[in-house]
């Protein structure tokens, strides 16, 4: 470890301003004490288009790094240390299964803007643009949504269920405005065709985040027993039963956010979070003696995220030096319309 340490730092040091390290806040803490740029999905979006290096090395699941690809200069190159590090959310929504839902929700006669988390493929994001749609992230999901029920007769809201009704919930948008869409194989259900719930302003895709969908609602009732007078926040990819258990709720930067907050109150509060295990046990360790951060659910760890170590990251500086690394390549058919969406988060969001 200590040697691995060594050797990226002698090549950061080599490739100096050439490289730009950037990481998502559920990166492990070695990876993070190398990354120039950390944040949440929004954040690390919006920071691509000021970053002058040549190289920008991306440290995140592999729709972070397209997007990073998608936002980047022409001559900038995109690294992923490690390429198999995907994310499981957006493997839920296959581009080619959105498309036939959204051409069949046309030909029933519903004018549907499609809403993709930005936790999706490419291909997907491609397809949204095609339809007129947009990205959000966690950080501005309330905005576009807004805005997406703007634009037709209803939002077609994918691939996080849970995001969408959560962020359904704060827009004032009943549980009889949302329906969640059933689906066979190759798009919608032809059994939805004549179910009323398909008429209805919101519709969810059936997917989810399957290490926040499984932290049970009722840990947030034991965490108030545990620790009486806590405050408790969690990530919108939790069940919106969990939710409105919470006294808060927000992307990961909302939630280190509210923790150096609430370490800097008179008297803080135990701070119950639910999010991934990396970035709780970060700011456990960053606030100490200050404020108590206790994890919602100990065991939430992204096993995507897990996948970058520091031998990838050593790997991939030494290859980049080398010339020889192979950058995230764009498919030249699904840049433009995928650009569109997220150029117009960045647009809706300034
Ligand atoms: P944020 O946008 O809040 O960083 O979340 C991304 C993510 O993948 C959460 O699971
Ligand atoms: Fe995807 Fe969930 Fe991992 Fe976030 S925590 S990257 S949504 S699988």
């Amino acid at each position: 470890m200590e040697q691995l340490v060594d050797e990226i730092a002698a090549l950061r040091r080599r490739l100096g301003e050439a490289v730009c390290v950037m990481g998502h806040h559920y990166q492990n803490d070695a990876i993070v004490s190398f990354c120039d740029v950390t944040g949440d999905s929004l954040e690390l979006a919006r920071r691509v288009p000021g970053i002058r290096a040549r190289h920008i090395v991306f440290c995140g699941v592999h729709f972070m790094g397209e997007s990073a690809a998608l936002l980047a200069s022409p001559e900038q190159s995109v690294h992923a240390p490690a390429p198999d590090a995907d994310c499981e959310m957006a493997r839920m929504a296959p581009a080619a299964q959105a498309r036939a839902t959204l051409e069949r929700l046309r030909a029933l006669g519903r004018r549907v803007t499609p809403l993709a988390y930005v936790n999706t493929t490419l291909a997907l994001k491609a397809v949204v643009g095609e339809f007129g749609g947009a990205v959000c992230t966690s950080a501005n999901a309330e905005t576009m949504l807004r805005w997406a029920l703007e634009q037709g007769d209803g939002v077609l809201f994918l691939p996080d269920r849970n995001l969408g009704r959560n962020t359904a919930r704060r827009l004032g948008i009943g549980e009889d405005e949302q329906h969640t869409i059933a689906l066979d194989a190759r798009g919608l259900d032809p059994a939805e065709e004549t179910r009323p719930g398909l008429r209805r302003r919101l519709l969810l895709w059936p997917g989810c985040c399957p290490i926040h969908d499984v932290i049970p609602a009722d840990a947030v009732r034991r965490a108030r027993e545990a620790f009486p007078g806590c405050v408790v926040a969690a990530h919108p990819e939790c069940s919106p039963e969990l939710i409105d258990a919470c006294d808060g709720a927000g992307s990961t930067s909302y939630l280190i956010k509210e923790a150096q907050r609430l370490a800097e109150s008179p008297t803080p509060p135990v701070f119950v979070v639910g999010t991934e295990i990396n970035l709780v046990n970060r700011l456990a360790g960053r606030l100490e003696g200050r404020c108590r951060i206790v994890p919602l659910a100990s065991d939430a760890l992204c096993p995507d995220m897990a996948k970058i170590t520091l031998r990838h990251l050593r790997d991939c500086l030494a290859a980049v030096e080398k010339r020889v690394a192979v950058p995230l390549r764009v498919d030249p058919a699904l840049a433009a319309p995928a650009r569109a969406t997220l150029d117009r988060m960045l647009r809706v969001c300034g």
